[in-house]
């Protein structure tokens, strides 16, 4: 992978960590329309540690995928090392990434997430047990604070210890998803380090993307980018999709995602998705929170806009000419473990 700060400078916002959405199949999609880079969901790093693959499922790459950034929480620099000792061996990624920033109870609970931003030293202790253990960057992805604006000495803490860039969320932990993002705050956070800072937080359109840009900071989407993928190509400039395209991409996502998870049996995960890109169009969630099949999906579609995927004139629109191939054995594995 190229420096964080040459992939920056090609332009681009990078596609944020979202538990349950930022898998490989929505990846492929992101890195289409212009993601910079993109972040896997969170994973623990301690049932990494002990052994358990369900952190692996969830972050296994596709083949060809690159520039994939695999996300870990963790509350040890043992076990952090461990865990990605174990990522690097099975994906060999471009970054491993540590998660301060999530304000979950479970994961607060166990001392990760945002409750390192109170423990510089040992956050900035978990980035050198990382960047020993493999042979890739380390970034970590921040908060501005636990209930009020407190970032500057755990970013210097990492930064001092190796980080090669930070994500910075611009809210504490106590506004959760709530208020505006802090734009100046993350600003102030970029000029007190010499890595490059990517800022996250409501940016979902060309004008709020240049903005940010326009002050040096790297952008990330998150909520913006759900059924939406082709926001990448808009926040550069591109055009808005017709609603042929939306049904393509939709649709594309949904065979995706079905021969990675090995079955239909896998689309009810992508309801949410798929009624985001429902609403992209203005048409009721309704019949897409039902989706049980892909001809229930062509259905909802035809019914709810007129527009049939499978016509040749809307297939043709269709990014990829490849299905993705199933998703490596470990995910296979609790695949069965959840369908037992
Ligand atoms: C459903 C969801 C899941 C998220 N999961 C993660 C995660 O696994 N790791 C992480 O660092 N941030 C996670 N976040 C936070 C986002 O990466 C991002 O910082 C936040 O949503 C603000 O950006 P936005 O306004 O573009 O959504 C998640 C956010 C959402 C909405």
């Amino acid at each position: 992978m190229p420096p964080f700060a040459t992939l920056l400078a090609a332009g681009g916002a990078v596609l944020a960590p979202m538990a349950g959405y930022t898998d490989a199949p929505f990846r492929r999609l992101a890195r289409h329309y212009g993601a910079a880079w993109a972040v896997s969901e969170m994973v623990s790093a301690r049932a990494l540690a002990l052994g358990d693959d369900a952190g692996l499922a969830i972050s296994a790459p596709h083949p060809g995928e690159r520039d994939v950034v695999l996300q870990i929480f963790a509350a040890e620099p043992a076990e952090a090392a461990a865990a990605a000792r174990r990522l690097f061996a099975a994906f060999a990624p471009a970054a491993l990434d540590l998660n301060m920033g999530c304000p979950v109870r479970k994961v607060v609970q166990r001392g990760c997430g945002v409750e390192l931003m109170r423990d510089p030293r040992r956050a900035a202790a978990i980035v050198g047990a990382i960047g020993a253990a493999v042979p890739v960057p380390v970034t970590v992805k921040t908060r501005l604070g636990l209930d009020r604006v407190a970032v500057r000495e755990v970013v210097a803490a990492v930064v001092e210890a190796g980080a090669a860039a930070v994500a910075v969320h611009g809210r504490t932990a106590a506004q959760k998803y709530a208020g505006e993002a802090d734009w100046d705050a993350i600003a102030e956070v970029a000029a007190s380090v010499d890595v490059p800072v990517i800022g996250s937080g409501d940016v979902g359109d060309a004008g709020a993307y240049r903005r940010a840009r326009a002050r040096g900071l790297g952008v990330m989407v998150a909520r913006a980018a759900l059924g939406r993928p082709w926001v990448f190509r808009e926040l550069l400039g591109g055009r808005a999709p017709s609603p042929e395209e939306v049904v393509a991409v939709s649709w594309r996502h949904a065979r995706d995602h079905v021969a990675w998870y090995g079955g239909e049996r896998a689309l009810p995960r992508l309801r949410g998705q798929l009624s985001a890109y429902a609403e992209r169009l203005g048409v009721g969630r309704g019949p897409f929170v039902r989706v049980a099949t892909l001809d229930d999906l062509a259905d909802a579609w035809r019914t709810g806009v007129g527009i049939d995927p499978r016509e040749p004139r809307v297939a043709a629109l269709d990014p990829f000419d490849h299905t993705l191939p199933r998703c490596p054995k470990l995910v296979r594995r609790r695949e069965r473990r959840l369908a037992a």
